[in-house]
């Protein structure tokens, strides 16, 4: 397994793999790696073929996170990431510094971005403002540096994987975006490197997420229900866990994103919870 850290070098290894016909998987992640992003490498190797590449790149992208956010805190540890990435048969590691990201941007130069301007304005992007041009600037980057034919992405961002394969349609990268399902605690917690900050009763309580997806899986499965009252159900039955605090919950269209005033099967929903200054996210269809 290699381990590159340069832009240039990175796109010098993508540029001979491509002239051999390699195709290249990438599994973007922000490491402190756990099963959720192991599925995603495995469904990287799987698509890329025994012959194929696997690039995961570990970069905790400063440009999505809000000046109050968590980046200094998040948690790192690259020589973990690199063990699991080795044991998973990876064939690069790119992790970037900051400067090889954002060139020019400590001393002010770095001024560009790429902006998705409607499904980024719900949900996840009305919670946190810059969070999505952070993050559509990032990948964007990594799909030039990195070159690669496929990219994975994890339905627990559904909202992150929808607006990214906007900006592969609009802006005609030609990488295909697959999105593998999330992979869960038994209890049903959606793994998270965020789990890390919750103390035991936090982490009890986070079932609430899971809990109130199931909750209101039950509700519509019987009969469609107008999103107003689910909303209302959700913020009754979120009591169980007293030291979550909603930050919102939508019911929408799963491709569209658009919202939905009648919720039934098949309407997707999401929702966001703090547990103190930790904020969890889940989402599935109904
Ligand atoms: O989902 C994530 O971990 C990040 O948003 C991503 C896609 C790696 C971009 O920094």
């Amino acid at each position: 397994m290699r381990i590159v850290t340069s832009v240039a070098a990175m796109q010098r290894l993508a540029r001979q793999w491509q002239q051999h016909g390699t195709r290249i998987g990438l599994v973007p992640t922000m490491g402190y790696l756990h099963e959720g992003h192991l599925s995603l490498v495995r469904r990287a190797r799987r698509r890329a073929g025994q012959t194929g590449k696997v690039v995961v790149s570990i970069y905790v992208n400063p440009t999505q996170f809000g000046p109050k956010e968590d980046l200094s805190r998040y948690p790192r540890d690259l020589k973990r990431d690199l063990k699991l990435c080795r044991a998973e048969a990876v064939d690069v590691v790119f992790a970037p510094s900051d400067a090889e990201m954002y060139p020019g941007k400590a001393e002010g130069r770095y001024s560009t971005y790429v902006v998705e301007e409607n499904l980024s304005r719900s949900m996840e992007g009305a919670s946190r403002p810059t969070h999505f041009r952070g993050v559509t600037t990032v990948v964007a980057k990594l799909f030039n540096i990195v070159q690669p034919g496929i990219a994975i992405f994890g339905a627990k961002d559904w909202q992150q994987a929808a607006i990214i394969k906007r900006m592969v349609a609009d802006l005609n990268f030609p990488v295909k975006i697959i999105v593998a399902p999330t992979v869960r605690e038994r209890d049903g917690l959606a793994l998270s490197s965020r789990n890390k900050y919750l103390d035991a009763e936090q982490r009890k309580q986070a079932t609430i997420l899971h809990g109130s997806l199931q909750y209101v899986r039950k509700i519509v499965t019987r009969k469609p229900a107008p999103a107003s009252k689910l909303k209302q159900a959700v913020k009754k039955f979120m009591a169980a866990a007293p030291l979550g605090r909603l930050d919102y919950v939508e019911f929408f269209d799963p491709e569209t994103l658009q919202p939905a005033t009648s919720v039934s099967r098949g309407t997707h929903m999401a929702l966001a919870v703090f547990f103190a200054n930790t904020r969890l996210i889940d989402n599935g269809p109904l």
